[in-house]
Order: structure tokens, then C-alpha cells, then sequence
């Protein structure tokens, strides 16, 4: 099954249909372009015509190639046979359905047609069909021709092979596709949830503001913090998917929407659209207050435990004395421990050790030195100055556990796992759909093997016995890599 020279028929001429007709005739293929409102697909073409042209101006495309380009692309006014139906249609099933007949009355057998539904189970896209075999997911990012990720979906009924030929020509168009099988959210909407449920679950235990959780995460590697990501996304939309989710999944406790956003929506505080969600725009985020502190001194100074945190300490104080065998990783500062979070709050170390030595748990730190998030134990602030003198820019927050990079990271670990063990995806696609589709600095798998699957189970195993409930239940897949 080759779709090397496969002449197209893509139906819906909105944002993602024009975008998948461009980046089509862009790798040569004739594209005819329909959509059911009258001189939409005539307008998609002229807007293009607009885009590619201000590209040619800029000297990013030749003249010709634009040229070539547009006369590939045909508005038509019906639907009319093709080798690959690509439907951008409206996100309902049954209008996708009554497409989906009508056109099989008109294709040859060996037709494939792929949806580009973001949400709709391509299994129960395929009922009723006279080939379901033949239909296929291939969910591309906004914008299309940007985005580099192409979820490939297999529904129950859909001929590998038809996947097969499907994977390939989006390579061949220069995205990367992952396969997934066709489960809710599919890969990256799924795995993705809990970078905004967490912030949403620390927002509504008021444990750190949405700016603070912003700079910590934009500090661990991310583009975006979750708060300002929700405010551009939309509330109403993030909310919608994120309830969709729950619902498909039998209403499963871990995908709970959050009544911080549910607040948000019913206020109509949408985010950038509306000029206000978690902040006003269009000034946006507020700067996070900076702490000061005074150089620190200590008679006594060790570095406890291995791995990428305690070797950064150990860059930063070359004289400290090193335990690599502690069963904690951070700092020692005479009686001062300064901890990475292990999922335990600042007050639970503290109370099992001697009277009032301070503990400060700290987070996760990715990326290069800059915002992290602290909780201490008690009214002090001395130890802290260690956190700044080892290059951090220290934040405090309430003392929850797993404060907020850490507990971010590890359900983003926990939730890809899952979906590894459920049969949706592999590591690998796991890892590229996450780069790709939501431009995470590593994939989940990544940020596994360089924190360490036992720590990660430790951490999340702590959260669930804080908070009870089924949110933090630990990925048997990911636990079975601990033993
Ligand atoms: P859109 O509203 O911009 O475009 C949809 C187009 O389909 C409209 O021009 C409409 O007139 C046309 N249409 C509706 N019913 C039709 C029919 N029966 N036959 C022919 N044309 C019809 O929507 P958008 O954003 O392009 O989404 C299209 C599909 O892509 C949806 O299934 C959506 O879930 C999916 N998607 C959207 C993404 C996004 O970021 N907007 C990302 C990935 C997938």
C-alpha cells in the first residue's frame, strides 16, 4: 500500500483542513479541498496564497514552489473520489459518520480515508461502515504546518497495514508520526492532563500561587507554565477536553476536572481571549517576588546521596564532605538538612528527627539553576541561603507534598506509563508524542531514567497516602520497573 503519488481529498476547509491541505501539496500531491460552506474552500486557497506569498517575500520559499503549490490545490464543490480522504470536519460523530458513508458510495474499495478527529474514538467512527478496515485516525497538531507530531490512530477494526501506509506518508511529508491505539485522548491529550491537574489540585489547596507554579515549571524546562498554557489554551476548552476525558474513562477519580477551572468558566474568565483567566491580559503574569539572602556559613557541610541533584551540589560546594550512601539526596548544614522532596512534607522529616533541627524539602530542579520551590519546617530562614548559594533563585510555598515540579513530573511519568501498560503507545512514541505534540523538554521515559523509577514511585506512593483516593495510584507498569 503506497500513498507516494495518492491523489486527495481533504473535507473541511477550516484551520486544520487548510493546514493538511498545504503541507499535502507541499509534498506534491494533487489536493482537492471541500467544505459544505459555500466558498470556504475557495477562501482557505486565497489565505494560503497570502501566507506562502509574505514566505516567498521573506525569501523562504521560491516563487515557483508557491506556484506550484496552489495549483495543486482545487476547491471543489462536492465531494468527489480519491485515493486518501483526509475529513477535517466539524468533532461530531454523527455528522462524521453520514460523511463518512456518503463517501464510501463514492470511493473505490481500496480507498483509505483518515480522520483528523482530536477527540471521537476512531472505533466508533468506523461502525456502521461498509469497510471500517479502511478508516484511520491521523490527528496532526496545530498549526499543521509547524507541528512535526502525527498521532496515527488504530481503531478495533483498522487493517494495520492502512496505519502502516499512513505512518509512512506523514514521514514522508516530514512529520513524525507515533502510533497509538485508539483510547481517550489518545496519547499526548491523555498523558498531558496532569500538568494542568496538578497546578489545578495546588491552586485549590492554596498551596502556591498560579505564578509561582508558572516560574517553577518554566524553570524545570517547559515553554510554558500550566496556568499562563490554561490562560492561552482557553478555560472552556482545556475544561471540555479534560471532561471528556473523565467521562470516557468511566469517570475514573485520577481524571477529576478541577472546580478551580469549573469557577473559572462559569465566570467567563477564559484567559487571553476573554482578557482575564488566571491573570489580566494583556499584561499576563505577574513577576514572582525575589528573596534575598545572606551568604551562608557552616562549620560542617555535606552532600548527601547520588545522582544528577546531589552532583550539582557537590559542583557548587567542591568542599563539602559527600555521603553517597544516604537514603536522602540534598545538603547537610550542621544541623540544617536541606531535602529533594521524596513526597514527605518538611514537618514529617522534621518530626522524625531531633527537636527542631530545620529541614527544608526542595524541588525537583531540571533545568538549569533558577526559580525552585521550598517548604520548611518551621520559622527560619537561615538554612534557605544554601538553596541561593547553590546558583537557585529559592520560592517558598506551603509545605504539601511533592511541592510542584516533582509531583508534576512524576504523574506525567505515572500517566505514560499507563498508557505503555494499556497498549496505547510505545516508550519511544510516548517520548516523541510529548516533545512534539506539546513541546515538553524531555519525554516522560527521558525524565525517568534520570530521576529514577524508584524515586518516582517512592514520591507518588507518599501523595497517595496523603491525599487518599485513586488521583496518585502508582502505574503498576512503572512500579514493575522497581523490581
Ligand atoms: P474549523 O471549524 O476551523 O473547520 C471545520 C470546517 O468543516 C468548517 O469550515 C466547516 O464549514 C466544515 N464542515 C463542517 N461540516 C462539514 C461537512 N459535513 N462536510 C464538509 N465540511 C464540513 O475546525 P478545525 O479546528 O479545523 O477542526 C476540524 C477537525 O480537526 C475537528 O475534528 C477537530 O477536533 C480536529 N482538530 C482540531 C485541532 C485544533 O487545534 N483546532 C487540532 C487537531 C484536530
Amino acid at each position: 500500500m503506497n500513498l507516494d503519488s495518492a491523489r486527495l481529498l481533504v473535507v473541511g476547509a477550516g484551520l486544520m483542513g487548510a493546514g493538511i491541505a498545504q503541507v499535502a501539496a507541499q509534498a506534491g500531491h494533487d489536493v482537492a479541498l471541500f467544505d459544505t460552506r459555500a466558498g470556504a474552500a475557495e477562501a482557505a486557497k486565497a489565505k494560503l496564497a497570502g501566507t506562502l506569498e509574505g514566505l516567498a517575500a521573506k525569501g523562504k520559499l521560491t516563487p515557483e514552489a508557491v506556484a506550484a503549490t496552489l495549483a495543486r490545490i482545487t476547491p471543489v464543490a462536492a465531494l468527489q473520489p480519491a485515493d486518501l480522504v483526509i475529513e477535517a470536519i466539524v468533532e461530531h460523530l454523527d455528522i462524521k459518520r453520514a460523511l463518512f458513508a456518503e463517501l464510501e458510495a463514492l470511493l473505490a474499495d481500496d480507498a483509505i480515508i483518515a480522520t483528523n478527529t482530536s477527540s471521537i474514538s476512531v472505533t466508533a467512527l468506523a461502525r456502521g461502515m461498509k469497510r471500517p478496515e479502511r478508516l484511520v485516525g491521523m490527528h496532526f497538531f496545530n498549526p499543521v504546518p509547524l507541528m512535526k507530531l502525527v498521532e496515527v490512530v488504530s481503531g478495533l477494526g483498522t487493517d494495520p497495514h492502512v496505519a502502516q501506509a499512513i505512518e509512512s506518508l506523514a514521514a514522508r511529508w516530514g512529520k513524525t508520526p507515533v502510533h497509538t491505539r485508539s483510547t481517550p485522548g489518545f496519547i499526548v491529550n491523555r498523558i498531558a492532563r496532569p500538568y494542568y491537574a496538578e497546578a489545578l489540585m495546588l491552586l485549590q489547596d492554596r498551596a502556591a500561587t498560579p505564578e509561582l507554579i508558572d516560574a517553577c515549571l518554566r524553570a524545570a524546562g517547559f515553554r510554558m507554565g500550566p496556568c499562563e498554557l490554561m490562560d492561552l489554551i482557553g478555560h472552556d476548552t482545556n475544561f471540555a477536553v479534560t471532561n471528556s476525558v473523565f467521562a470516557a474513562n468511566f469517570f475514573d477519580r485520577r481524571f477529576t476536572p478541577s472546580l478551580v477551572q469549573q469557577e473559572l468558566v462559569d465566570a467567563g474568565f477564559l484567559g487571553r481571549k476573554s482578557g482575564r483567566g488566571f491573570y489580566r491580559y494583556p499584561e499576563g503574569a505577574p513577576p514572582v517576588p525575589v528573596e534575598r539572602f545572606a551568604s551562608p556559613t557552616a562549620q560542617r557541610l555535606v552532600v548527601h546521596g547520588q545522582g544528577f541533584v546531589a552532583d550539582r551540589f557537590a559542583a557548587a560546594f567542591p568542599h563539602a564532605e559527600r555521603q553517597t550512601l544516604s537514603d536522602w539526596v540534598g545538603l547537610e548544614a550542621d544541623r540544617a538538612q536541606l531535602r529533594l522532596t521524596d513526597g514527605r512534607t518538611a514537618r514529617e522529616v522534621a518530626a522524625e528527627r531531633e527537636l527542631q533541627a530545620p529541614v527544608v524539602v526542595f524541588d525537583l530542579p531540571l533545568g538549569e539553576p533558577s526559580h525552585l520551590a521550598y517548604a520548611k519546617s518551621g520559622d527560619f530562614d537561615a538554612p534557605v541561603a544554601w538553596l541561593a548559594a547553590a546558583g537557585f533563585q529559592p520560592l517558598e510555598m506551603v509545605d504539601v507534598p511533592g511541592l510542584i515540579v516533582a509531583r508534576t513530573i512524576a504523574m506525567l511519568v505515572n500517566e505514560a506509563n499507563d498508557a505503555v501498560q494499556q497498549g496505547v503507545c510505545s516508550e519511544e512514541g510516548a517520548d516523541a508524542a510529548m516533545k512534539l505534540g506539546v513541546n515538553y523538554p524531555a519525554g516522560p521515559f527521558e525524565w525517568q531514567g534520570r530521576w529514577g523509577a524508584s524515586a518516582i514511585v517512592a514520591l507518588l506512593d507518599r501523595l497517595d497516602a496523603y491525599y487518599r483516593g485513586e488521583r496518585y495510584r502508582v502505574s503498576p507498569y512503572l512500579r514493575l520497573t522497581t523490581h
